[in-house]
Parts: structure tokens; sequence; C-alpha cells
């Protein structure tokens, strides 16, 4: 990343950097459901090299490279990367921590990873453009047939329809920029997969649809 780009994405990354200094383990020790389900199918799927996209401070990362999973973790908040080097170091897990702007080429060779894996980023303030964009590049970074998974906010969530709509379909609620989305929304984006589940869960405070679709 040049030396401006990397200057615009830590200032984008504030909000989160604020967040995470603050608390270090703002999303909580354990792993997701999302993740344990996902889990699951890459476990049955043989999946051992899993590319996880905004990973935040690790929780879920840590679990799948516990369970033997090598993990590659990006995120554009420098503190997360570094609290997720520490703990690789204590723990000796095979996590791979770097800080990157997935708006960005992913740093990786074509069909390098059986599983992408996501878990509230894609509902971050991405344009159309740019959330078709990391799509390809999830496209181009999985094996054929590899797994994706990813979760987003959707219409059913409390705060959908509350704060500032900044752009179409954005909104600022209290500082953090949210996109919500319908199915048919999902669907739009997923030009290469195909969808094998779209199930919704409430993970406190947010309503989800988690997704699970294979490359086609
Ligand atoms: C809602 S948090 C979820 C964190 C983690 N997936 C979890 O569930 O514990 C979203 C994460 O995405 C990261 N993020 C947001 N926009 C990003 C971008 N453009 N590139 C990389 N990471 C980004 C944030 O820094 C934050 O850690």
């Amino acid at each position: 990343m040049g030396k401006r780009q990397r200057g615009i994405t830590i200032v984008l990354s504030e909000v989160w950097n604020k967040v995470y200094k603050s608390d270090s383990s703002f999303f909580g020790e354990e792993p997701s459901n999302f993740a344990l389900l996902c889990f699951n199918h890459m476990k049955t799927n043989h999946a051992k090299r899993v590319l996880e996209l905004g990973a935040g401070h690790g929780r879920d990362a840590i679990f799948f490279a516990s369970n033997g999973i090598e993990v590659e973790a990006l995120d554009y908040s420098v503190i997360v990367v570094d609290i997720l080097d520490k703990i690789r170091k204590e723990k000796r897990l095979p996590i791979k921590a770097q800080f990157f702007d997935v708006k960005r080429p992913l740093p990786f060779p074509d069909s390098y990873f059986d599983a992408v894996y996501s878990h509230m980023l894609l509902n971050m303030r991405f344009s159309l453009y740019e959330l078709h964009f990391i799509f390809s590049e999830m496209k181009r970074v999985l094996k054929p047939k590899g797994l994706n998974f990813f979760s987003v906010r959707n219409y059913n969530d409390k705060c959908y329809g509350k704060g500032v709509e900044i752009e179409r379909g954005i909104y600022d609620i209290n500082g953090f920029q949210v996109r919500f989305f319908t199915e048919k929304e999902i669907q739009d984006l997923m030009e290469g997969f195909e969808l094998l589940w779209i199930r919704e869960e409430y993970e406190e405070p947010v309503t989800l649809y988690l997704v699970s679709s294979r490359k086609a």
C-alpha cells in the first residue's frame, strides 16, 4: 500500500481504532455462533487455509486457528493487527494478521484459499461498486468450489432506518456507518457464486443474514 493510501485508510479506520483502544476484546473472547457454524462446514469440506476479512481482534480467527486451520486475517485497524500478532506469538497459532483495506486488490494469488470468511464486515460503508469489487476479489483468491461465508446486517435490525442516511442505503448511527441488506441485495452481489443458504440470526444487538456460498 502506498504512503498516501495508507494515510487515507488510517483516517477511515479511526472509529474502529478508538473502539479497540478502549476495549481490546470489544466483541468478546468467545467465537461467534456464525464461526462455529462455518467451522463445521469448513471441516466437512476439508478446508485448511482460510482468509478472514475484517477480522477485528480475532475472536473467530483465533478459534479457527486453534482448531487446526491456517488463517490469514486482514483488518484496516492497526490496533487489532498488533493485538492479533501478540496472541499469535503467545499461543503459537497459525494466524498471519495484516493491516489492509479490503477496497484494494487482495494481496494473495489466484485460487489460494479453501474458504473466505467475514463477519459483519460487508455492512460497513462500502459503495455498491466497492462491494462488487470485493466479491470479485473473494472469487479470485478462492480455489474452484471454495467456500465464501459472510454475514451482514439486515432490514429487521432494530437500527435500520435510524440515524442519518449519508449515502443511498448507508446510515450513520452514532458515528458508525452501516449498510443494511435485503436478501435480493445479497443475491445481486453474488455473481459467480452458488448460494448454499441464507439464515437470519440475532447477535446482540444486531440482526444479521448469515450466508454460505460456493465459488461456482
Ligand atoms: C463490525 S467489526 C467486526 C469484527 C469481527 N469480524 C468480529 O465479528 O468480531 C468490522 C471490522 O471490519 C474492519 N473494517 C471495516 N472496514 C474495513 C476495510 N475497508 N478494510 C479492512 N477492514 C475493515 C473494522 O476495523 C472492524 O474490525
